[in-house]
């Protein structure tokens, strides 16, 4: 059999086509699409055979699109005009209309693709761009599926709840039961015998019930206990990190964490500094090597604190609740001097993405600053996670 032509739109870094890689589905990239110099840099350096055309999705004609004779789209738009912390100008804002041509292309083409798989944030499902994809993807005959799927339900220690739609063209069908309700994790082997619509919800929820936004919501009062936490919250993240169906942090660093590490120097190079110690010490999500979380890793991590992503704590032998004990009465010196004991520092670039499934093959360009490369990877998505949908789809 031939293998199935796919077309990977937004691609960024790449994160779609090491998720097709792992998946074992017979499949080439015939194309890849992304105005982005720097991503396509890093993209180029890790498939140099892969067609890569650095530009506009927009500036492709119908004709151009036709051509690659492609049965498969893997996209993920960008996400700013969905997030709730971004403006939520939705279709209105210029950075949808590529996704808005898409849609108007698909169709026009001469063959409509077998197979689409979006990825996009938690908040585009209440979107009007959203609306959109649906009602065409119907309009075609397509058969699909929305999900919610964060990697902490294939037991990475990990939280990114995103949005994913997978879609078969006619006559094709799912493996499993579809439902017009958004699933909460993957459809479990249940789901697949008895296609009963009230337990199609309860799939693998427990994936949600760990994320952060939810949880934000409910924990609005309590009290706050040391840092700026209430205690739901911190049961919640020792329940988390007491599920050992999730692997540990640990196993995903590279430079080792207790003190005497091998590599001190580079290790040091991502200490927190002290004026942001001072700033968020209280904000910081912090997590030990033995822990079974992470929240969400974000293009800002290792500039801004608050919100984008965990910080490790290094030097084990200071418990967290003793470094932060009293630290309101202490003069700066004595807070830094107390904090410092845990030698927090940022993860590093190679440790996320091995976090977000990444192979050791992937690598970065020389000339290619460690900011760009948080910022990159916070735009990505996880390995993982794609490649178990990509598999759900064509299967
Ligand atoms: C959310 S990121 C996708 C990340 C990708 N999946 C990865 O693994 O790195 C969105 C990408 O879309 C690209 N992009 C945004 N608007 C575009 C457009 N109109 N045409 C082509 N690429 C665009 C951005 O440069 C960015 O790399
Ligand atoms: C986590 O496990 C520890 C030790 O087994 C136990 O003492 C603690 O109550 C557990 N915490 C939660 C929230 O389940
Ligand atoms: C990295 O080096 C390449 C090749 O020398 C160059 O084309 C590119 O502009 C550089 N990229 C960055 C981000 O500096
Ligand atoms: C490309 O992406 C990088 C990393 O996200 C960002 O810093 C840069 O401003 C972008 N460049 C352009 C030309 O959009």
């Amino acid at each position: 059999m031939d293998n199935i032509r796919v077309l990977e739109l937004y691609s960024g870094i790449g994160g779609m086509h090491y998720a097709l890689k792992e998946s074992g589905v017979a499949a080439e990239v015939v194309a890849a699409v992304d105005v982005n110099t720097t991503a396509n840099e890093i993209y180029k350096h890790n498939f140099p055979s892969t067609p890569l055309r650095s530009k506009t999705i927009e500036g492709m004609t119908l004709d151009d699109f036709d051509k690659f004779a492609f049965d498969m789209i893997l996209m993920s738009p960008p996400c700013q005009p969905f997030t709730r912390i971004g403006l939520q100008g939705d279709i209105s804002d210029p950075r949808t209309k590529s996704f808005l041509y898409i849609l108007d292309l698909l169709p026009r083409l001469s063959k409509l693709p077998r197979f689409i798989l979006l990825e996009n944030v938690k908040g585009f499902e209440t979107s009007s761009a959203r609306d959109s994809l649906v009602s065409t993807l119907k309009d075609c005959g397509y058969t699909y599926q929305e999900l919610m799927v964060s990697p902490t339900s294939l037991g990475i220690p990990n939280s990114r709840l995103r949005y994913f739609l997978i879609a078969k063209a006619p006559p094709g069908s799912f493996s499993f039961h579809t439902s017009s309700e958004i699933l909460e994790g993957f459809p479990s082997p249940a789901v697949q015998v008895v296609p009963e619509p009230s337990l199609v919800k309860s799939a693998s929820c427990r994936t949600a019930c760990q994320e952060e936004d939810k949880e934000k919501q409910e924990e609005g009062d309590g009290q706050i206990l040391y840092k700026l936490e209430t205690a739901k919250q911190a049961d919640r993240k020792s329940s988390q990190n007491n599920d050992t169906s999730v692997r540990q942090i640990q196993d995903f660093l590279e430079l080792g964490a207790e003190e005497g590490m091998e590599d001190e120097e580079e290790g040091d190079k991502y200490l927190l500094p002290a004026k942001t110690l001072l700033r968020y010490a209280l904000l910081m999500d912090i997590v030990r090597p033995t822990c079974r979380r992470s929240v969400c890793f974000t293009k800002g991590y290792g500039h801004y604190v608050e919100g984008t992503g965990s910080v490790l704590q290094s030097c084990l032998e200071t418990e967290v609740e003793e470094a932060f004990r009293g630290l309101e009465q202490l003069s700066d010196e004595e807070k830094l001097n107390q904090l410092s004991r845990l030698r927090l520092r940022y993860f590093t670039p190679r440790e996320i993405a091995n976090l977000m499934g990444f192979p050791k093959t992937f690598t970065f360009p020389e000339n290619i600053t460690t900011k760009q490369q948080y910022r990159v990877l916070g735009n990505s998505l996880n390995v993982h996670v794609v490649s178990r949908l990509i598999q759900l789809m064509v299967s």
